[in-house]
């Protein structure tokens, strides 16, 4: 008898477990609920392109309606689901009705981290997560505003950058020593920080904000002791996973919902995949991972295990940024105490940096430079171990280094 499927969570996992559940012979009805108004959507283009007003709203979408009419999936949009009953198999949704399942995916991602600080509520405060909050700061991006961006790190520098871009007067303010500091290696955030301030980008670090000011609207930011002028704030400081659902049905979350290398909760109706999970990842330790990658290659596994083909998930994680004309490309997880080894020369605007760990491949990042990038990836999926000398000598092709 064929199965019903509820997703809950319409982003770029949902997106996908539809197309695969499909191949992968999935036959019953599935039902996707999502509280935007909007089916499943590109984010990574809302802090970039979209942003900058050279990228279609219509290019964001994901699938079109025909894919979801030819998958037989019905789409509820606009609708929050409140409470998933595990017991009787149903999720409600906020407006009360009771949806039966016999399977159930979470697809919830994340939400911002919000500033807590006097004035964090004041009308000129922004975040970017949604088309929304993308269309509500195209709205005040004026040439000449002055852009305070609370958060050095992707969403903060990638704003930064169509913001000098557009002629706005901007300012960040980074809590760390050196920018994108979660995600990238010393290197790598030296030169981003020389190329914002070459574009005009104020770099404040080691700079918490203490308040935002304003008598009903942003005037100014307070930070490091010190008061700056504003028109605008854009706060980028980290997301959190949306797994409050899980938790009140009582499944394990630790800061991300907990599941297994087939994408499993604790209860095996109840699937989860994307930046809402925290899996073990290839190192064997708990991760919970905020890329495209992850939401596509867990989505494809849950999609496996649901159509009765479980295959466990072991894939190397990929992200990557723009910013100006520089694309950064990172595969793997870096960790303290890798060896990093440079390949080129950062003045040239086209680098890399490789972690080994134990003489093995680990991680690598790659401005400007895919080739590098292409063959970290899967040296690090092949485990290979490269010798540091042959890495950093640009003058041996990097095709010929395995
Ligand atoms: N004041 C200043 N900086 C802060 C503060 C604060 N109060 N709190 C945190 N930060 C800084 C962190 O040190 C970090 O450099 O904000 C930065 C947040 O960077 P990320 O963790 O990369 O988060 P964000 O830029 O919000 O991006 C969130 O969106 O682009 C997607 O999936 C991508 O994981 C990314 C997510």
């Amino acid at each position: 008898m064929s199965e019903r499927l509820i997703i809950v969570g319409a982003g770029q996992a949902a997106a996908q477990a539809v197309q695969s559940l499909r191949a992968e012979g999935f036959d019953g009805p599935i039902t996707l609920i999502g509280d935007e108004a909007w089916p499943p959507y590109q984010r990574p283009p809302l802090s970039k392109a979209y942003l900058l007003g050279s990228f279609a709203r219509e290019r964001l979408f994901l699938k079109s309606d025909q894919f979801y009419r030819e998958s037989d999936c019905t789409l509820i949009l606009g609708a929050r689901v409140a409470a998933i009953h595990r017991a009787e198999k149903t999720v409600e949704l906020a407006d009360g009705r009771k949806l039966a399942f016999d399977k159930l995916l979470l697809t919830t991602g994340t939400r911002v981290r919000r500033l807590r600080c006097p004035g964090a509520d004041l009308a000129g405060v922004h975040y970017l997560r949604d088309i929304a909050d993308v269309d509500g700061l195209q709205a005040v991006f004026r040439p000449g505003a002055r852009i305070a961006i609370v958060g050095g790190g992707y969403i903060g520098l990638e704003v930064a950058a169509v913001a000098a871009k557009r002629g706005l007067d901007v300012t960040v303010f980074e809590a760390m020593d050196r920018l994108m500091a979660r995600a990238v290696s010393g290197p790598v955030s030296d030169f981003f920080a020389a190329e914002h301030e070459k574009s005009g980008v104020k770099l404040k670090l080691r700079t918490g904000v203490e308040a935002i000011e304003g008598d009903g609207r942003v005037e100014g930011i307070k930070a490091g002791g010190q008061a700056y002028p504003a028109d605008i704030v854009l706060v980028g400081i980290g997301v959190l996973p949306k797994d409050e659902l899980a938790t009140r049905a009582g499944l394990a979350s630790q800061d991300g919902i907990v599941v297994d290398g087939n994408g499993r909760t604790g209860d095996p109706a109840i699937f989860a995949a994307g930046d809402c999970t925290r899996h073990i990842g290839r190192e064997g330790t708990a991760i919970r991972l905020e890329c495209v990658q992850n939401a596509i290659d867990q989505a494809r596994h849950c999609a496996l295990a649901i159509a009765g083909k479980p295959a466990s998930y072991s894939e190397v994680p990929w992200f990557w940024s723009d910013q100006y004309d520089l694309k950064l490309q990172i595969a793997g997880l870096a960790r303290a105490g890798d060896q990093i080894v440079l390949r080129g020369d950062p003045a040239a605007r086209k680098f890399s940096v490789f972690h080994l760990r134990g003489g093995i491949v680990a991680a690598v990042e790659a401005v400007n430079a895919a080739p590098d990038y292409l063959a970290g990836r899967k040296w690090i999926a092949d485990g290979a171990r490269i010798a540091a000398e042959k890495l950093a000598d640009p003058s041996i092709p990097i095709k010929q280094m395995a």
